[in-house]
């Protein structure tokens, strides 16, 4: 059978790569990449291909930039003609970004399988764009793996036939397990050497802080960039702080000029997207991590660094209740210190693992695709 697996943005990366692996070692599956294009550069993608042991992929599309709804668009209409070409007996897609959507929708109208690892996550939060796409694939798709409890939950409530739903674990953290060696390896000193800004004198393992922000809600309007600010000045007095800044914040802190203030913040050293082993050395040598990203909350639980996520509400709810994952709905840097404070202070949560987070969810997921199309 023939599988097309769809990445386009960072987070699909790390999923795919050991859903690739898995499907290749399995006997009458054949795994093509598709890369929409969604991310482009370097940093955001060219670079995870190389670390993550991905093959270039077989067909690129080119759909990068624009309006979500153009860059949905886009995908949609060179994937529509793709798949008519190759006939695929699978679509396979990862997470909740737009290229997901975009795919599975394409799958459906050509009448192709569909099949969606992380389903059935939810925030409540129907203004994020990936809740949006986390519904809509998820309600059109044929095969649904889900990573932890609350997703069999949420599917049940929305009326999935149990079917077609299989509790799988995690497949990120099957990248996470895989590749954690390999990231200790690295030297901390040869990651600051390619910061935009700051010193690294005083930052040594188990004592900064890392960070990242990209969420539209956190960095797309002045306010919010400006509290952000004061949270990293704040956070910089107690610790140092590495920032690893996505293009959306760059571009953001430029448009509403206070990229200059933040290069000169004392005690941050800014630091360009990383790669795949880069982010999982800093994070495994991190005190405390700061974030608004979805993943980041899995990975920090499988760590157990305390990790302040800069949300309302998570769609990976386990990594609150079970894992070392805190929420923060009020972003006022007052309130966010006194966090922090706790944490560094000894708050921190022990955490536990989610079932199945153990490194084998490609597996599984190989495994029940094999069981579905192969034994026919
Ligand atoms: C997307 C995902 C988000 C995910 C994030 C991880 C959606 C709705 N959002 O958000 O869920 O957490 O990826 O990074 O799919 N840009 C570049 N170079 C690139 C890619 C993007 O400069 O390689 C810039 C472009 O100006 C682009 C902006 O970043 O317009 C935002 O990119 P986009 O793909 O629209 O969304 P992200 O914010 O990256």
């Amino acid at each position: 059978m023939k599988i097309f697996s769809i990445v386009g943005a960072r987070p699909n990366f790390m999923k795919v790569a050991p859903l690739h692996r898995a499907f290749a070692r399995t006997a009458g599956m054949e795994s093509v990449i598709v890369h929409t294009g969604q991310h482009y550069d370097e940093r955001m993608s060219d670079i995870f291909f190389r670390q993550l042991g991905l093959p270039e992929p077989d067909f690129y599309l080119g759909a990068g930039g624009g309006t979500h709804t153009q860059q949905t668009a886009k995908v949609m209409l060179a994937l529509e003609e793709l798949a008519a070409r190759e006939k695929p007996d699978l679509m396979l897609v990862v997470g909740d970004v737009n290229s997901t959507l975009a795919a599975s929708l394409v799958a459906k109208k050509e009448g192709i399988p569909l099949a969606h690892v992380e389903a059935g996550l939810r925030s409540g939060d129907r203004a994020m764009p990936e809740e949006l796409n986390r519904i809509l694939t998820d309600s059109v798709s044929d095969l649904l793996f889900v990573s932890e409890m609350a997703g069999m939950i949420n599917l049940a409530k929305e009326g999935v036939p149990d079917e077609r739903v299989h509790f799988v674990g995690n497949v990120m953290i099957d990248s996470l397990v895989y590749f954690r060696e390999k990231a200790a390896a690295l030297q901390l000193s040869d990651i600051l050497e390619q910061r935009l800004s700051g010193q690294p004198q005083g930052v040594a393992p188990g004592a900064y802080a890392l960070m990242t922000m990209h969420r539209p809600s956190n960095v797309d309007h002045q306010a919010g960039l400006e509290q952000i600010l004061q949270i990293i000045r704040d956070t910089a007095k107690r610790l140092p702080v590495l920032f690893a800044i996505h293009p959306r914040t760059q571009k953001n802190m430029e448009r509403f000029g206070l990229w200059g203030a933040l290069v000169q913040l004392p005690g941050l050293c800014l630091l360009p997207p990383q790669g795949y082993l880069q982010f999982l050395h800093l994070m495994d040598n991190s005190q405390v991590i700061i974030t608004d990203s979805g993943g980041i909350q899995e990975e920090t639980t499988y760590l157990k660094k305390p990790c302040l996520t800069f949300r309302g509400s998570t769609e990976r709810p386990s990594t609150v209740e079970l894992g070392t994952n805190f929420l923060m709905q009020d972003l006022s840097p007052a309130k966010v210190i006194a966090q922090l404070d706790a944490i560094l202070g000894g708050q921190a949560k022990a955490g536990v693992l989610p079932p199945f987070w153990d490194g084998r969810t490609a597996e599984r997921v190989a495994a029940i695709l094999a069981g579905t199309f192969l034994q026919k």
